[in-house]
């Protein structure tokens, strides 16, 4: 069996310290939300590599980033490669970054190497995945998906009160060399490369993770109210204490959801008390539930259960509670043709490979909904991710981004 070119991985591995360099945090980490000033200097940057290698720059409404690398018949949809350039407040240098920059490193190599396709390739980078700055996340690949923005997305605003319209238009005035393109469009195919963010690889002593499919998420914004009262006067029979509310609430989730279930995942990530003074009862908590599981009829039923335990702890504390979902995404099953493609590419290299679903939610997801998608995956250090020591060993990069050349190139034809 032949293998297809060898990518260049110095140049890989470069790109991703001059990303890197972004929004770099003094603990190693990246800081480089969603539509900020960062997020637009990296786009800048990546718009910049692309011209100077000949590929035709795009972004559409959502500013999704396309870099198109031009074929023998233009017309014909796009094989489509990438993943996204921002990141977590706190986040590592590899998620999304690597995806993205291992497409870049793609078509650099066919570049190279003269090698002409029958379609266009292109790379894409998305539009918050991570959602942290502005739910929900995977907005760029959602809104690709639907060809439409989801209802109430004009009102997100982000913690300092910056308005996803208002950022997303001076995203996309910051690179006006790129041309517009409407939202959505055919492709033949989808394919990502991301870090695993989980132990699996690593313990089990694969390089490669052929992706199957990718487990569901739903987010829950719980709103509890009390009342504002003195904290030294107050009896504890007249407290109506938000707080004690949410912690018992919390308290309960965390011995009770994952405890049952090994394949539940719950996180409270987010708390926000008001007002928030030493002395002052707070009147109001407002928590997120980030919560998972490969089986969307699971989601359902534990979502059920969170809420009339979340009214009835609410209730016997004397206050009010709120749940309302703020993102909700169905788990999703990977095209089986380019999941054997990913197996028999990292193969042909002999990279120990094994298949593996997603325990982090993806761009990917939304694609493999309109057309055939795969994902794969290399190992973390200690399978940490969203982190600031997040850590991708150089020849892990190497082998994801080769085979994901080759897989490209399979599939391209
Ligand atoms: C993606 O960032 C996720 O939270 O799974
Ligand atoms: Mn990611
Ligand atoms: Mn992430």
């Amino acid at each position: 069996m032949t293998c297809g070119p060898a990518i260049n991985g110095h140049r890989l591995l470069a790109r991703l310290d001059a990303f890197a360099a972004i929004g770099a945090t003094p603990a190693g980490g990246v800081n480089r939300p969603t539509l900020s000033v960062e997020d637009r200097k990296a786009r800048a940057l990546l718009a910049n590599l692309g011209t100077a290698r000949g590929f035709t720059v795009f972004q559409d409404a959502a500013a999704n980033l396309f870099l198109k690398r031009a074929s023998t018949d233009n017309d014909r949809p796009p094989l489509l490669i990438g993943s996204h350039l921002d990141s977590q407040p706190t986040g590592g240098r590899f998620d999304g970054a690597l995806g993205t920059l291992a497409a870049l490193e793609v078509l650099e190599t066919l570049e190279d190497n003269g090698i002409v396709t029958a379609g266009p390739i292109e790379l894409v980078a998305w539009t918050n995945e991570e959602g942290s700055r502005f739910s929900p996340g995977a907005f760029g690949s959602q809104v690709y998906a639907a060809g439409a923005f989801p209802a109430g997305w004009q009102d997100a605003v982000d913690s300092n009160g910056a308005s996803l319209p208002d950022e997303l238009a001076a995203t996309l005035k910051a690179l006006p060399e790129a041309a517009e393109r409407p939202l959505g469009g055919p492709f033949t195919a989808y394919l990502e490369l991301h870090i695993e963010q989980g132990p699996l690889l690593e313990r089990q002593g694969a390089l490669i993770g052929a992706v199957e499919g990718i487990q569901g998420t739903r987010w829950l914004e719980v709103t509890i109210t009390g009342q504002v009262a003195h904290a030294g006067t107050t009896p504890l029979v007249d407290r109506r204490d938000a707080m004690a509310v949410a912690v018992a609430i919390i308290a309960q989730l965390q011995a009770t959801v994952m405890p049952a279930d090994v394949n539940a995942r719950l996180t409270v990530g987010r708390l926000t008390l008001t007002p928030g003074a030493v002395n002052v009862i707070p009147g109001e908590v407002v928590f997120s539930i980030d919560l998972r599981h490969p089986s969307g009829a699971e989601i359902d039923r534990l979502e059920t259960e969170i809420t009339s335990m979340v009214s009835e702890a609410a209730e016997s504390g004397g206050c009010q509670a709120l749940v309302r979902r703020s993102m909700d995404v169905a788990p999703a099953r990977f095209d089986e043709r380019l999941i054997g493609i990913v197996e028999d590419m990292a193969k042909r290299r002999s990279f120990p490979c094994r298949r593996m679903f997603s325990g982090a939610f993806h761009d990917a997801l939304f694609m493999a909904r309109l057309g055939p998608a795969a994902m794969i995956f290399v190992p973390c250090r200690g399978g940490l991710s969203h982190n600031e020591a997040e850590y991708v060993e150089p020849h892990q990069i190497i082998a994801g981004a080769q085979v994901l050349c080759d897989a490209t190139l399979e599939v391209a034809g």
